[in-house]
């Protein structure tokens, strides 16, 4: 198994360049299969996520074709989605390497009228149950049993429109209840929907495939069912969460640096967040000009919905806090363990401690590099970043819950000044 050697103490400058969003490209790649026609989605990320996405959806006897691009380079890479479907079964075998493999049911159920998917089963951070997407899908038709591990899930006549008010703002309960909903015969009004970026950028790919939605960007979302979808071409939407990464990592190492193609837009409460902790953040024409101004203070933040603070940048921001000045209430309200990365940064010397779904974290003179391991895909980056900061030599373990999530993270990071280095283990 591979891993990162870091050896910290040297501030970054220069540009890095923002992928594709991995969270938008998973769902976007389960709408080419809406329809026979082909949707071609470019600025596609090369992330271990994607492979198994399209090994998925091949499965399902839809075509993915995979064209051009450079790994870490700004030309991103294509891929041209679509074809009957001859395959109405998600196995456990891929699903349970993947969660979002359950954003293929509300497509399947929507073009074929039937769909077996294996449960994802829990992971790292949580059980991450799948009600709401079931209970969505059953108030527009879907006829679906559990049974053997598995959901199966039946829509005989068709999906009708419904009014679904969903009791929290599930970013993939929206997202298979939206697809479902563009092929669904009438109107469905989704209520208390999911507002990431990543959410409008789907939005805007299903109206070019020919989908009637209005409410782009808020929680209400209205969607008219129409017979069939056709192709279409879409750039996938820069990655919020890389952005926030890399912006978490010139606070923690120091120096300067460019985000070409992050938005500002798109990060919420962590412009906000980062400035008190003494991180200023710019929009610099298409890129984002992020500036550690003195020392970091600490700050407290709360993770919650699009626009506050997200859960996916909590790790790397808690690394941030570990070497800030003074004290900092880290509250996960997402998930229920999402603190794996605590044990591990303890050992390069930060002060945390967690009471419940809230972590204390007080800021420590130095971190010191250690042997670490990466426990999930944001956990994991965050150890790199406390690397980035730590005295001596820290060793990131089992990184390849990196590369689900980022590409050449070690490239981008040391094209700007970072020692940091992957070693084939
Ligand atoms: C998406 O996961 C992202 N994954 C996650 O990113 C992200 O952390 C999460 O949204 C929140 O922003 C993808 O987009 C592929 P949720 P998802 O449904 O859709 C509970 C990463 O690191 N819930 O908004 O699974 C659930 O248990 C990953 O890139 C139910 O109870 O998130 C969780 O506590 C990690 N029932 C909360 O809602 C349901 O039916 C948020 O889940 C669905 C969710």
């Amino acid at each position: 198994m591979d891993k990162i050697l870091v050896r910290g103490g040297r501030p970054l400058s220069g540009d890095i360049v923002i992928g594709g969003a991995k969270n938008a490209s998973l769902p976007l790649m389960t709408a080419g299969m809406l329809t026979d026609a082909r949707l071609t989605l470019t600025n596609v990320p090369r992330l271990a996520d994607i492979a198994t996405m399209s090994a998925l959806i091949s499965q399902h006897g839809v075509a993915v074709e995979v064209r051009g691009g450079t790994v870490g380079g700004n030309d991103g890479r294509t891929l041209s989605i679509g074809g009957a479907i001859s395959n109405t079964e998600a196995p456990y075998d891929i699903v349970r390497k993947m969660r979002a493999s359950i954003l293929v049911l509300g497509p399947l159920l929507a073009r074929v009228g039937e769909a077996r998917v294996s449960l994802p089963g829990g992971c790292a951070i949580g059980t991450r149950p799948i009600d709401l997407h079931l209970k969505g899908l059953e108030q527009m038709g879907a006829e679906i049993a559990l049974d053997g591990g598995y959901v199966n899930a039946k829509a005989p006549r068709g999906l009708h429109g419904a009014t679904i008010v969903l009791p929290f703002a599930s970013v993939g309960a929206t997202e298979n209840i939206l697809m479902a909903a563009t092929l669904a015969d009438g109107q469905t009004v989704l209520a208390n929907a999911a507002r990431e970026p990543e959410i409008g950028d789907l939005v805007a790919c299903l109206i070019a495939m020919g989908a009637r939605i209005e409410g782009a960007g808020t929680d209400r979302l209205t969607i008219e069912g129409v017979k069939r979808l056709h192709a279409a071409t879409h750039e996938i939407v820069a990655d919020r969460i890389e952005t926030a990464t890399f912006a978490c990592a010139a606070a923690i190492a120091g120096g300067s640096v460019r985000l070409l193609g992050g938005r500002l837009e798109h990060l919420g409460a962590v412009v906000s967040t980062l400035a008190q902790a003494g991180v200023e953040i710019t929009q610099d024409g298409d890129a984002l000009a992020v500036r550690r101004l003195n020392g970091l203070h600490g700050v407290d933040a709360m993770t919650e919905p699009y626009p506050g603070f997200p859960t996916d940048a909590q790790a790397q921001f808690m690394a941030v806090m570990a070497v800030a000045e003074g004290a900092s209430m880290l509250t996960e309200n997402i998930f229920e363990n999402r603190f794996m990365h605590v044990p591990e940064l303890t050992r390069m010397g930060a002060n945390i401690n967690v009471h419940g779904s809230s972590a204390i974290v007080r800021g420590v003179l130095r971190l010191s590099g250690a042997q670490v391991m990466a426990t999930d895909l944001r956990a994991s980056v965050s150890l790199i970043l406390a690397g980035l900061a730590a005295q001596g030599e820290t060793t990131v373990n089992r990184v390849y819950h990196l590369d689900r999530g980022y590409e050449a993270v070690e490239r981008k990071l040391a094209a700007v000044g970072a020692d940091i280095e992957r070693v084939a283990g």
